[in-house]
């Protein structure tokens, strides 16, 4: 008897011992800076450097802008242009050119948009003075002089045959991501075999055993647990990120779960302790019935050992050190689990993931102010800028322009239009004023376009919204003015299909 007792308690230090070293208590355990690479959005250069911007039309006034932008804030960018000899001349060497043209499908090949993870599409019609351009296109850049246009393309061709090119072209890689897999149990790989651990009251001096096994399909949480020696709990526990995950911006967690009717915990933790304040959230499981569970960050539990802590800072999303599972006997503050019950358990769990993602535009489009306006009652077109009052000499030209932007606002990729009033080569940095309903005139700045351009990819509130901007004499862009720009839009769906 006391060698199986001597055995057990030897057994037991093991455990426990095997169990500190897997979690780095005993501090030799790598770290998980893998991890990381699926949250790539801890620092904004982090997240930039992970995506590949396409930008469509680069070797134009707005797109040989946009790129540098891209490049400065540390994005990867790809430029899409019809001539790549001109391209070397406008963006230099340091710029990944690809060469098609959108009017054409068949040279939007796949290889143009791997990895692609956001589009600015700068391309427009050509328009010259009729009497013919000069070759820096000086006149036609200027914005300001008059000039009687002419368009030398089709604009039915680049305006909506070509953004429709591009979106079928485009639309794979531009889904909708406000979810995001943390572990996918489904198809595992070895990195994630080697995150999880069992956890158990052994830690506390019980003798219940779990562990956590890939089956091909699923990772299954199993054992047995017992209350002997006043334990009561098993667990299994991600070993600690390094650095934390960073899941700003996602509204929670969700999990998919199949398990034997008992109430199990999830746990978050937003700092790097071994026995800190843990972020809990119960929840029922229907015995082998898969599931969908999701523990929204905002009803998250702040406990130590299972009691809740009175003014505990809130839960961090931006700093997700680990992920634990949890069957106990005890729910909080020493009350009973209602749906506990010794001996085996298991609970099986397909995939984590972070949900509620506020989007962000995927697809940046620069159209034009005035293109609801041709044929719109009551408008004096002697009071219209040029591209108005010549739209039926340019070939129906905003018409095209607005059928083009009804591609982008129908085509489920999320989307930013913009419409700019003239444009001029005049130095940026001037603050800008938005409008929606296509009502405003005035000037802008080619660079306070390109900077706006680069600007929304970060910005939800301008996620699905259609809007005008021009220049403000008055004022500088500040960052303030920036924010409070991008808080006055309102989406597309809120408003009357007439004014967008
Ligand atoms: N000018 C204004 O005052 C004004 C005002 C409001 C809005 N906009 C609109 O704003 C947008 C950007 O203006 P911007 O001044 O930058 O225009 P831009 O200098 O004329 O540049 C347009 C770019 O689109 C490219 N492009 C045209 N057709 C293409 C095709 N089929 N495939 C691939 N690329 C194509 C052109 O390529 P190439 O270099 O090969 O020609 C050019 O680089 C345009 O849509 C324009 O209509 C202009």
């Amino acid at each position: 008897m006391a060698v199986t007792d001597n055995q057990t308690s030897k057994s037991k230090s093991s455990r426990l011992f095997q169990t500190l070293a897997y979690f780095g208590v005993v501090p030799f355990i790598g770290s998980f800076k893998w991890l990381q690479k699926l949250f790539g959005e801890k620092t904004p250069s982090a997240t930039n450097a992970s995506e590949v911007v396409l930008v469509v039309g680069a070797n134009g006034g707005v797109g040989k802008r946009v790129v540098p932008l891209l490049q400065k804030r540390g994005y990867q960018v790809r430029s899409l242009v019809r001539d790549a000899k001109k391209a070397e001349k406008v963006l230099g060497k340091n710029v990944e050119i690809v060469t098609a043209d959108i009017t054409k499908p068949e040279t939007l090949t796949p290889e143009i948009f791997k990895d692609v993870s956001k589009i600015i599409c700068c391309t427009g019609t050509r328009v010259q003075p009729v009497e013919g351009d000069n070759p820096n296109r000086d006149k036609y850049y200027q914005g300001i002089k008059f000039f009687m246009p002419e368009v030398v393309e089709d604009p039915q061709l680049v305006e909506y045959e070509g953004m429709k090119n591009l979106v079928a072209a485009a639309k794979p890689q531009l889904q909708p991501s406000n979810n995001k897999i943390i572990f996918d149990f489904t198809n595992p790989t070895q990195d994630v075999k080697e995150t999880w651990g069992a956890l158990d009251d052994v830690v506390m001096g019980g003798v219940s055993e779990s562990s956590i096994r890939l089956t091909g399909s699923s990772a299954l949480f199993s054992g047995n647990v017992s209350t002997e020696n006043s334990g009561g709990f098993v667990s299994v526990r991600t070993r600690n990120f390094d650095p934390p995950m960073n899941l700003l911006g996602y509204a929670g967690i969700e999990l998919r779960v199949k398990g034997d009717g008992k109430r199990y915990k999830f746990f978050l933790r937003c700092e790097d302790k071994w026995d800190g304040v843990g972020y809990s959230y119960s929840f029922d499981t229907v015995y082998n019935i898969w599931m969908t569970i999701r523990i929204p960050f905002k009803d998250l539990i702040p406990v130590f050992r299972a009691k809740v802590v009175e003014n505990a800072q809130p839960f961090n999303p931006s700093q997700v050190y680990s992920y634990q599972l949890m069957l106990s006997k005890f729910e909080y503050n020493r009350e009973l689990n209602p749906k506990f019950a010794p001996g085996f358990f298991q609970l099986e769990v397909e995939s984590i993931k972070a949900y509620g993602r506020d989007e962000l535009p995927k697809f940046v489009l620069v159209s034009s102010a005035g293109v609801t306006r041709p044929g719109r009652p009551g408008l004096n077109l002697d009071e219209q800028p040029p591209a108005v009052k010549f739209n039926d000499q340019l070939k129906g030209l905003l018409n095209w322009k607005l059928k083009g932007e009804e591609v982008i606002r129908s085509c489920g990729i999320p989307y930013t239009v913009i419409r700019p009033c003239g444009m001029t080569e005049q130095p940026g940095g001037q603050a800008l004023i938005f409008d929606q309903g296509d009502n405003i005139k005035g000037i802008v700045s080619r660079d306070d376009i390109a900077e706006l351009c680069v600007k929304v990819l970060e910005e939800n509130q301008a996620c699905n919204t259609t809007f005008e901007a021009k220049g403000d004499k008055e004022n500088q862009a500040t960052a303030e003015n920036w924010q409070k720009l991008f808080n006055s839009l309102e989406a597309d769906s809120k408003k009357s299909a007439l004014t967008v």
